[in-house]
């Protein structure tokens, strides 16, 4: 499917976001912090949208994707870019391998999530970074019903117009509506091994960032989680500390 999806998908994406991804991949990048020399994994990169600001800082990001057809279109857009392919729940990188890891807007179509938190986990530096962002479910209930109507009715019909492969978006918004809830989330996060689990509501909840910490690093300030998460002020915006015991 993804490999249908390639030639536009990006165009598509800021169609239907309203622009709005660009804020959002905003806030990754600033909390995952990293700095020129590091080494990022990029998961599920798509087209590599996801991993040009890493490289654009002078951050050695490796885009790793399934889709050929997706890692095609990223690698003619940006030779410079390190594209791997390799499948989320069996990553081709040896243990403790990056500073730190990110998916955006990959979670939830990997077939096996939980596992892929654990291969992250596994190829995380102690002490690495893990950024989530991710479709979730708006707070306010109000919104909630808007939000769900836009994704069952608007949004298929404006990509019949938009995109080559309008049924992708049909699968788009009901992976969206069967995908857990940001404390959902945070719990499997924990039950795969990190630690300082927190996250951040964007525009009311559409998209929440996950940060979490591989445990064995250096001691780090508790709250420094929580600190890059609120660093970019976004109009809606919502800082949590996930207090829900693990399952
Ligand atoms: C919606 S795109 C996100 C791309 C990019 N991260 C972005 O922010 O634009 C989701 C990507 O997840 C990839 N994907 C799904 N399951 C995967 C898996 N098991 N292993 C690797 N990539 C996977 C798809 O091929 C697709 O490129």
């Amino acid at each position: 499917m993804f490999d249908d999806v390639a030639p536009k998908y990006d165009v598509v994406n800021d169609v239907l976001s309203m622009g709005q991804t660009r804020r959002w991949r905003k806030v990754v990048v600033e909390a995952m912090d990293v700095k020129a020399g590091q080494r990022v994994l990029d998961l599920a990169a798509g087209t590599g949208t996801s991993s040009e600001p890493y490289a654009d800082a002078g951050i050695d990001v490796i885009a790793c994707d399934f889709s050929l057809g997706m890692l095609k279109v990223g690698k003619r857009r940006r030779p410079d870019i390190d594209f791997i392919a390799g499948d989320a729940t069996r990553l081709p990188f040896a243990d403790n391998s990056f500073d730190a890891s990110t998916i955006s807007f990959g979670l939830r179509n990997v077939n096996e999530p939980k596992k892929a938190l654990e291969e992250m986990l596994r190829v995380t530096k102690p002490g690495g970074k893990l950024v989530i962002a991710e479709f979730s479910q708006p707070v306010v209930p109000l919104w909630r019903t808007m939000y769900t109507e836009y994704l069952m009715r608007a949004l298929p019909a404006i990509a019949v117009k938009v995109s080559s492969n309008p049924d992708a978006y049909v699968y788009l918004a009901e992976s969206i509506r069967a995908w857990p809830d940001q404390d959902h989330l945070a719990a499997w996060l924990k039950d795969a091994g990190w630690e300082s689990v927190t996250y951040r509501n964007l525009s009311g909840g559409i998209v929440a960032v996950h940060r979490a910490v591989k445990p064995g690093g250096p001691a780090t300030d508790p709250a420094a989680g929580a600190k890059a998460l609120a660093n970019h002020t976004g109009p809606v915006a919502k800082l949590r500390r996930n207090t829900r015991p693990a399952r």
